[in-house]
């Protein structure tokens, strides 16, 4: 009997260098994607998935997602006077009952390692997921589903993997397979950026974990890794020592809107999967080229 996952946790904290300077003044997973920033896709993905808990890591500077995930009186007010329910609904929709979110900081952004370790006492002794955020993740079932139902299959720690492209597997943590047997298959290994022509697999980590808590102690004596940071795999590496994982590779497209051109391109698919935009944007596109 595989113990529920409850809680999610959204590292939030990283500098977004790669889309500053739009990530300056507004945290990067809040920029937005058509009309809602990232964060709102993906604590929708966490909640059909049926998590009942999201912990933000969050770094200084980003009270905005705080505010985002609050009630706005004045905003509400304003538009029920007006008699605007559909875009009242819409704000409504993000909204969690009070309680269901808890915000942590974790001071430096000493790696993604560091960031997960930061939530070990909102978490508990319980599995869980990680979500990062700047990857969206479009898919039906939603990819965290998708983690979930594997993990009441197998158990023990799920990673989401998807193929890299061609020639760029020494980019990104990389896995190593037992095999590979349909989606959901045993893993031996992982590495951060291997060495080009040393990866083990084409099968990156794409952006969504369901993890032990067990992880916690790992992290809490880890040394820094690959680029000087407590790093997420070198932990789950240590971890695979004791207990199962599985890699998972999901059915759907990633869009990674930490970088600019996937940023575009998030914008451009989830306007076209949006049935009252869709014609509008394939014009507007279409004009463009
Ligand atoms: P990334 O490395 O993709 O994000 O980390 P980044 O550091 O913000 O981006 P660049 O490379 O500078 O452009 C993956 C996720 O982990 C979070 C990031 O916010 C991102 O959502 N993260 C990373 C932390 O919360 N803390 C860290 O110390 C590092």
């Amino acid at each position: 009997m595989t113990r529920r996952v409850r809680k999610a946790v959204l590292p939030v904290a990283g500098l977004g260098t790669r889309v500053l300077p739009g990530a300056k003044t507004t945290p990067k997973n809040m920029l937005n994607v058509v009309d809602r920033p990232i964060l709102s896709y993906v604590v929708e993905e966490a909640r059909t998935a049926g998590i009942e808990h999201i912990v933000f890591i969050v770094g200084r500077g980003q009270g905005a997602i705080e505010d985002y995930f609050d009630a706005s009186p004045e905003i509400e007010q304003a538009l029920a006077a007006k008699g605007k329910a559909d875009i009242l609904n819409e704000m409504r929709r993000d909204l969690p009952e009070p309680g269901q979110m808890s915000f942590i900081r974790q001071m430096a952004p000493l790696g993604l390692g560091h960031a997960i370790w930061c939530a070990r006492d909102v978490i508990g002794d319980e599995p869980f997921a990680i979500m990062l955020p700047d990857m969206l993740m479009m898919a039906e079932p939603p990819a965290l589903a998708q983690a979930v139902a594997a993990y009441e299959r197998v158990g023990g720690n799920i990673v989401v993997v998807e193929p890299a492209p061609e020639g760029e597997a020494h980019k990104y943590g990389i896995v190593a397979l037992d095999g590979r047997d349909g989606p959901l298959n045993r893993m031996v290994g992982m590495v951060e950026k291997p060495a080009p022509g040393t990866e083990p697999s084409n099968l990156f980590i794409s952006g969504r974990y369901i993890l032990q808590p067990e992880i916690f102690a790992i992290l809490e004596t880890q040394e820094r890794g690959a680029g000087g940071e407590i790093q997420l795999t070198d932990g789950m590496a240590h971890l695979m020592k004791t207990q199962s994982f599985h890699a998972l590779e999901y059915a759907g497209t990633t869009y990674d809107c930490g970088d600019k051109l996937g940023l575009l391109r998030a914008n451009v698919a989830y306007a076209l999967a949006r049935p009252e935009l869709a014609d509008g944007a394939r014009a507007a596109i279409r004009a463009l080229l």
